[in-house]
This record gives C-alpha cells, sequence and structure tokens, in this order.
C-alpha cells in the first residue's frame, strides 16, 4: 500500500497540473459491470480516483472514463465493445480525455488482442489480479501518451489498506475471499479470477468495525463460493466460525453473504443461522440445473436428490428462509427430459426468485469443446418456459409477505415515482411505500400491502 501512496500523490500533481492548464477540475466515470465482487471492486475504483484529485462526473462525459468488465457470458462482453463505439467519438472531440479498461474481461487474451488491434484510442488495460496498482498505473497513463496494458496472469497477494469511496453510506460489500477453485466446466471465473485466496479473518473483522463506525449498518460478505471460506489460511477457518464472529460487532444489523454453492453448505452454517439474529433469512443456493446427468457434466458435483435434501433441510431448520438460485439453460446435451427435472426442482424448492441464463459458450472452458451444443431456437423455447414457471412461483412465494409487517432497509428514493421510498427485506424482496427521503439508509417497520412479485 505505502508505494500506492506514493503513486496517488503523484497522480494527484499530474491531475492538478493538467486541471490547471485545461482551466477547470478534471473529472471521472466509472462502469461496473457483473456481479458483486466487480461493484466492490469498482468502489476501490472510486476511491483512488477521488484521492488522485479527480471529481465524479454524472456520465462519460468525464475526462477520465473507466470500465469494469465482466466477461460471465458473451452479452457482458458485446455490451463493452457498444460502449467502446460511443467512446471512440467523444474522444475525437476531446483528445485530452483517457479510456481505461480493466476487470475480468481483461483476462483473455484473446480480448486484449483484439482491443490493441481495433480499439488503439485505450490508454490503459489491466487485470483483475493488479487491481492493486491501479494508482501506479494510472501515474504511468498520465505520464505517457502511449497505451499502458499490464495484465497478470495470476497472483497469491492480498493488498490490504487502500482507499475505498463506497456507493452507499448505510451498505457494503466486504471480500472474505477472492478467486474460485471449482471448475465448473461452464465457467470462466477460476481463469480470470485466479485460485482461491482467503482474506485473514482479523482483516475481515477489522473492516467491518471500520464501516460500522462509519455508520454502516448492513454487510454483504462476498465470494464465489463463500462456503469454502478459510480452508486455505494457515489458521483455517471457517465460514461458520466467521460469521459468528461478524455477529459480534456492534453496529451491523444486518449480515448477507454471496455465494453459496451447495455442495459445500455445512451443518454448522445452517445451525449458525438459525441462531443468528443479524444474518438475513436469505439464502442464494445456484442450482444451475435439475438434471442429475448435466450436473455432473458440469462438474458441480451434486446431485438433483442431494440438492433438494438440502434445500429441505433448510427450510425445515429456518422455516421463514428465502430461497433464490441461478439456473443455466442449454448446457451442452441438455434433453427436454434433462430441463423437465429443472423444472422439477424449481417447483419443488419454490424459489422466491432465480436468475435465468442461456448458456454462453464461453472460450477455454471444457464446455466449449464439449459435443452437442444445443440449437439456439430450442434453448429459447426452454428459456422462455423456465421463465414463466420461476416468475409464477416468485409471485406465490411473495405473496406469503402480504399483510404482514416487515423490517426494511430503505435504500434510495424510488426511480420510477419520488414520492415513494424503495427498501428491502431482510429475505432481498424489494419493497416501495411512501416516505420521505430523510428516512433513506434507517431500518423501519413496513405494513405490507400488496405483493407483485419479486
Ligand atoms: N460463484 C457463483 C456464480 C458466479 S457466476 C456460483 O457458483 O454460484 C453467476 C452465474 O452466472 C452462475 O451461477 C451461472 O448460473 C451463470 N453462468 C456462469 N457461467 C455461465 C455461462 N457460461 N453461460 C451462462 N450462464 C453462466
Ligand atoms: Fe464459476 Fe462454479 Fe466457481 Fe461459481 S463455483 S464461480 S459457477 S466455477
Ligand atoms: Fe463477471 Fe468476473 Fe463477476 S466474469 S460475474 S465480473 S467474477
Amino acid at each position: 500500500p505505502k508505494r500506492q501512496y506514493y503513486f496517488m500523490a503523484r497522480c494527484r500533481e499530474l491531475v492538478r497540473k493538467e486541471a490547471e492548464s485545461l482551466g477547470r477540475p478534471l473529472t471521472f466515470f466509472v462502469t461496473t459491470f457483473g456481479c458483486q465482487m466487480n461493484a466492490r471492486d469498482s468502489e476501490k475504483l472510486t476511491g483512488i480516483l477521488l484521492e488522485a484529485g479527480y471529481l465524479p462526473a454524472e456520465n462519460e462525459d468525464a475526462d477520465f472514463v473507466i470500465y469494469n468488465t465482466c466477461t460471465v457470458r458473451e452479452n457482458a462482453n458485446l455490451k463493452v465493445y457498444g460502449h467502446l463505439g460511443l467512446l471512440k467519438h467523444k474522444k475525437k472531440s476531446k483528445p485530452h480525455m483517457r479510456i481505461a479498461l480493466c476487470g475480468c474481461m481483461m483476462q483473455e487474451p484473446l480480448v486484449v488482442e483484439k482491443l490493441k488491434n481495433s480499439y488503439q484510442f485505450v490508454d490503459l488495460i489491466f487485470g483483475t489480479h493488479n487491481i492493486f496498482q491501479f494508482a501506479e498505473l494510472l501515474a504511468r497513463t498520465l505520464e505517457s501518451r502511449k497505451t499502458v496494458i499490464d495484465v497478470w496472469e495470476g497472483t497469491q497477494e492480498i493488498v490490504e489498506d487502500l482507499p475505498v469511496e463506497r456507493k452507499y453510506p448505510f451498505k457494503s460489500g466486504v471480500n472474505i475471499m477472492f478467486g474460485c477453485n471449482n471448475f465448473c466446466n461452464y465457467c470462466i471465473v477460476p481463469y480470470v479470477r485466479g485460485r482461491e485466496r482467503s482474506r485473514k479473518p482479523e482483516d475481515i473483522l477489522q473492516e467491518i468495525k471500520t464501516l460500522a463506525n462509519d455508520g454502516v449498518s448492513e454487510i454483504m460478505l462476498l465470494g464465489q463460493n463463500v462456503n469454502s471460506y478459510g480452508k486455505t489460511l494457515k489458521e483455517p477457518v471457517s465460514f461458520a466460525e466467521l460469521l459468528r464472529q461478524v455477529e459480534q460487532i456492534e453496529g451491523i444489523a444486518r449480515i448477507r453473504f454471496m455465494t453459496s454453492h451447495p455442495k459445500d453448505l455445512s451443518d454448522e452454517l445452517i445451525q449458525v443461522m438459525k441462531e443468528s439474529e443479524k444474518i438475513c433469512r436469505h439464502l442464494h443456493l445456484p442450482l444451475q440445473s435439475g438434471s442429475t446427468r448435466i450436473l455432473s457434466a458440469m462438474n458441480r458435483r451434486y446431485t438433483k436428490e442431494q440438492y433438494l435434501e438440502l434445500a429441505e433441510k433448510i427450510r425445515r431448520e429456518i422455516p421463514d428462509i428465502s430461497l433464490t438460485t441461478d439456473i443455466i439453460v442449454g448446457f451442452p446435451g441438455e434433453t427436454e427430459e434433462d430441463f423437465l427435472e429443472t423444472l422439477d426442482v424449481v417447483r419443488r424448492v419454490r424459489y422466491d426468485n432465480a436468475y435465468t441464463f442461456i448458456y454462453s459458450k464461453r472460450t477455454g472452458t471444457p464446455a466449449a469443446s464439449m459435443e452437442q451444443q444445443v440449437p439456439e431456437d430450442v434453448v429459447k423455447i426452454r428459456f422462455d418456459r423456465l421463465l414463466m414457471l420461476v416468475q409464477e412461483h416468485a409471485r406465490r412465494q411473495t405473496a406469503r409477505f402480504a399483510g404482514t409487517v416487515q423490517e426494511v432497509l430503505i435504500e434510495e428514493v424510488n426511480k420510477h415515482d419520488s414520492s415513494l421510498l424503495t427498501g428491502r427485506m431482510g429475505s432481498n424482496l424489494l419493497v416501495h411505500f411512501p416516505g420521505d427521503a430523510s428516512l433513506v439508509g434507517s431500518i423501519r417497520s413496513v405494513q405490507l400491502l400488496e405483493c407483485r412479485g419479486f
């Protein structure tokens, strides 16, 4: 961190000079694609840009524009190229503008090659492993007119104590681990985020204490597979044990976590959740497929029956739990029978919400070279059928709260109707109700009159 603070000072000097010559302050704009992990990384980027003397801009008409990219599905990549096309024009009329790209997509050599050849107006490219070096890379970019490219293949390092600027004053993500060792056969994440590394419990707890002192009441512990937290530490600590310690921290009212791999969800975790006053009654438990055959081809390492038993056990122990999930349609080799198994699990588990995805071929993953890729039209029809069922169950499940009074953390003034506030229940359900903006950030009891689905 010392080295990076040195470069932040250096950036401050460079930004000040450029602002002087332009006769106005410089501005920045960060766009985030992908998951909560990326959202948290963007808060780190923002922290450093503010430290460097940039002011936040409302949109991409800024002096420094950075895209924190995702590559989990092809769509995510296409969006980035779309944005870049627009930026090219902006930069023509504003030559001092700087454009930077970072995140998961940059870990793919083919992407960087394409950017080098066809997007030469990009000024800075770096990856997921050296994001902690952003201040240093920013200084290099501001000092040169050539594209700076610095992408690492991997790292064992976790750099603590760099600036972070939270998007919300009252809630925050907290990384507890980085990377993934699961290698689900469709998934690019282990290749672009590297091997699993856990942060030390004392660093995590210290960060949460600092957040609590700073007015944060809800935290979300982040990792690709939080259930295997701590296994690679010198002194191993289980995720359940970490939760017990987080629970002790004063000022934190709500604890969430993302994501749980079903194969590693322990009885100890269920017990800790059950006894906890603060852990939200919500569990995101990605299913991916309901067919044991497909699950095995996906390398998920659980069967349909094991998943169902687990879901049942959780419901038995924590009856008021809300379960949500991720499902992929059209994995190579998926037959109508396999797909029906997925629908069957959706019916039986009764999810509050499910995120459904069309399988996207990711170059370099084992599934990409599997035979029997499912034709697009077949996948599309299955996808629509699944979505209908998911929505029907989501409506039915969430309707159970109608007429009850629930605690809601108020997050913002409603985007469509400014007489309403929008907040979240512990179950992660969104709630809209009349109220004054001064309530944002507080936890209030709200009477729920009408259910309109998730
Ligand atoms: N670590 C998390 C998921 C991270 S990616 C977990 O294991 O649950 C988020 C979701 O994207 C996954 O759960 C999966 O449903 C989906 N996904 C990942 N790779 C995909 C692909 N190649 N095509 C379609 N969906 C994919
Ligand atoms: Fe991808 Fe599987 Fe790791 Fe999740 S657990 S990030 S789906 S490889
Ligand atoms: Fe996407 Fe990277 Fe997250 S690929 S889903 S941003 S870990």
